[in-house]
């Protein structure tokens, strides 16, 4: 059943939840548009996350678009402007989804995480990888985002997006770029934009064999999409 997190008291995620083996139920109660659960998001207390931040970072692009994308969670700028992947991974995003041909505005973008997880360092805001009980506790907004929309294919972002809907066993780099069903939509997991901005040359990471990987990914998801 969706209800909507956060309507008791705030409430600590910070214990380990067994958050992969448990996913939503499906959303009886559901908003009748993105809209109306954007405002009831907006008001999400169902972790600790919402106290330190500028408020929930909901999904962006078109109500009923055939494909989506699910990221981690917001980074700073995402935090500052309220809108998903406008900061450099969206850059990043932005640049790899032109070269596979898929436009922004045909893609619905958001998060598993709707609020920015970080620890200061001295005035900076450093990103923290949520935890279980935050994906947890967010889940049934992203839920719902799904049953709304009702995309084709899904795009997961990184091991969160993908652990996030394909449970703790999910591994990155032996599945990317490996279509399969999920829920009745084609599910392409991929890595996440940031991992490339991060690219180590020290750890054989080369950014532009990377960046080329992606986008392959994203072609493959692309092929997916039906008229
Ligand atoms: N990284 C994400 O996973 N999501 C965003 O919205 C921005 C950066």
């Amino acid at each position: 059943m969706f209800s909507a997190p956060g309507s008791g008291h705030p409430r600590s995620v910070t214990e380990p939840l067994d958050v992969f083996g448990d996913a939503a139920d499906t959303a009886t109660d559901l908003p009748p548009d993105l809209d109306a659960l954007r405002a009831r998001a907006a008001g999400c207390t169902a972790c600790e996350l919402y106290r330190d931040t500028t408020g929930t970072v909901f999904g962006s692009g078109p109500p009923r678009a055939r494909l989506v994308m699910v990221g981690e969670q917001p980074g700073d700028q995402e935090d500052r402007q309220q809108a998903p992947f406008v900061g450099p991974a969206g850059r990043l995003l932005d640049e790899a989804l032109d070269e596979a041909g898929i436009a922004r505005d045909d893609a619905y973008v958001t998060n598993a995480v709707k609020h920015f997880n970080f620890r200061y360092q001295g005035k900076r805001r450093i990103h923290e990888t949520p935890k279980a009980g935050h994906i947890k506790a967010c889940r049934p907004w992203l839920d719902a985002e799904l049953a709304l929309v009702e995309p084709q294919v899904l795009l997961t972002l990184g091991a969160t997006a993908g652990k996030a809907l394909l449970g703790s066993s999910f591994r990155i780099t032996a599945e990317r770029g490996e279509p399969r069903t999920w829920n009745d939509m084609a599910l392409v997991p991929t890595i996440h934009p940031s991992a490339i901005l991060r690219a180590d040359p020290a750890r054989g990471q080369d950014r532009d064999e990377m960046f080329a990987g992606f986008v392959a990914d994203l072609r493959v998801a692309r092929g997916l999409l039906r008229d």
